[in-house]
C-alpha cells in the first residue's frame, strides 16, 4: 500500500517488523498490529496514563508517541513483566497489597513504577507520588498503588541481595 513505512521495534524482547502508516501512534501499533491490548486507551486528550510503556526504560505515553519514532528502539509494556514462571515483584506486590480495584489503570501505573524503579530503587512515598502524577487512577485513592510500590521496591533489594550473595559464593568456589 501506497504511503507505508516499514518499522522495526523491539518489544517485549521480540523484533516485531511491520508496514505501518506514518501517522499511526505507538499504542495503537501494540494494540492493533501485535495485539498486545494490555496498553489502554483511556483518554484522547493524552492525561489519563493508562497508555502508559517503557521505551528504552524510560515511561512515555504511547498515545503521544509516533510508531516509527519507536523505530529501532525497545518497548516493555505489561505483558513483558513476567517472565514464564513468576510474576515481576510489581505484579506480586500489586496483588498482595490490593494496589487495584477495576483495574483499568493498573498496566500503566505498573509500568510508571517500573520505570522509577529503574531509576531510583528506594523511593519516599513522595517521590512514588510525583512519578505516579501522569497517571490517572480513578478508584483507588492511590494510597495502596503507593504501598504496592514500596513493597516492589523491598522485595526487588531484596532479591539483589540475594544474587549479590550467591555471585560472592560463585567467586569463593572458584
Ligand atoms: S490514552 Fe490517555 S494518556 Fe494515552
Ligand atoms: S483501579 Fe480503577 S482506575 Fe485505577
Amino acid at each position: 500500500m501506497a504511503n507505508q513505512v516499514e518499522v522495526s521495534i523491539k518489544v517485549n524482547g521480540v523484533d516485531s517488523k511491520a508496514e505501518i502508516e506514518p501517522r499511526m501512534l505507538l499504542v495503537h501499533f501494540l494494540r492493533e498490529e501485535l495485539n498486545l491490548t494490555g496498553t489502554h486507551i483511556g483518554c484522547d486528550t493524552s492525561q489519563c496514563g493508562a497508555c502508559t510503556v517503557l521505551l528504552d526504560g524510560d515511561p512515555v505515553k504511547s498515545c503521544t508517541v509516533l510508531a516509527v519514532q519507536a523505530n529501532g528502539k525497545s518497548i516493555t509494556t505489561v505483558e513483558g513483566l513476567a517472565n514464564q514462571e513468576e510474576l515481576h515483584p510489581i505484579q506480586q506486590s500489586f496483588w498482595e497489597k490490593h494496589g487495584l480495584q477495576c483495574g483499568f489503570c493498573t498496566p500503566g501505573v505498573m509500568i510508571a513504577a517500573v520505570g522509577l524503579l529503574g531509576e531510583n530503587p528506594d523511593p519516599s512515598e513522595e517521590e512514588i507520588r510525583d512519578a505516579l502524577e501522569g497517571v490517572i487512577c480513578r478508584c483507588t485513592g492511590y494510597q495502596f498503588i503507593v504501598d504496592a510500590i514500596k513493597h516492589a521496591a523491598q522485595i526487588m533489594a531484596g532479591e539483589e541481595k540475594v544474587a549479590m550473595a550467591d555471585s560472592l559464593k560463585v567467586e569463593e568456589v572458584r
